[in-house]
């Protein structure tokens, strides 16, 4: 049987790590989350990384953890929010699984990151829910290419069993409709 992979994506603070290590321990599938991977090949926070290096460093470093990704099934990923905006990375991802799109109300994303300690450099700003709910209105189109979940005002336990029942719904990636 075929380990295709379950590759979470959304904008930040939508749920991707917490959720995504908890259907890997649940389905026995390894968890990658890919932020702390590139945090740890290059030995440097992701703000830091954005501060020392810039976004288009980043997003190489991220296009080329797909590549190696990719190689591997049994997953579940856990994107950087801003890794699917690459139409490529999708292809070579999409080809190893299944892309689910997490969702939250915008107030939520704000609280959340807010609470968290990892520093997220596109939100350092004056004014982060005006920059949250541009970015959520610029990003639109590509979250929706994909099967979404909202994460707003649910228990952990709740969105794991719609996780599993949307992933269950999915055709196999790679399936041709006749
Ligand atoms: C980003 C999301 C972040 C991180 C970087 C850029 C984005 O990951 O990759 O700060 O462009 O949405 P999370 O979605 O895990 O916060």
């Amino acid at each position: 049987m075929p380990r295709h992979n379950i590759i979470l994506t959304g904008f930040m603070g939508t749920g991707k790590t917490t959720l995504g290590r908890l259907l890997a321990k649940r389905i026995d599938y390894d968890f990658v989350d890919t932020d702390t991977l590139i945090e740890e090949q290059t030995g440097l926070s992701i703000a830091k990384l954005f501060e020392t290096r810039g976004e288009t460093a980043f997003r190489k470093l991220e296009a080329d953890l797909v590549e190696d990704l990719a190689l591997k099934e049994g997953q579940v990923l856990a994107t950087g929010g801003g890794l699917v905006l690459n139409p490529h990375n999708v292809k070579v991802l999409a080809a190893t699984g299944h892309i689910i799109c997490l969702t939250a109300a915008p107030e939520d994303i704000l609280a959340r990151v807010s609470q968290q300690q990892n520093l997220r450099p596109l939100l350092s700003e004056k004014d982060p829910q005006t920059k949250i709910n541009e970015l959520l209105r610029q990003r639109d189109t590509v979250y929706k290419q994909f099967p979404q979940l909202s994460t707003s005002a649910q228990t952990l336990e709740q969105l794991i069993d719609k996780l599993l029942k949307l992933i269950d719904a999915l055709p196999s990636p790679g399936a041709v409709s006749l």
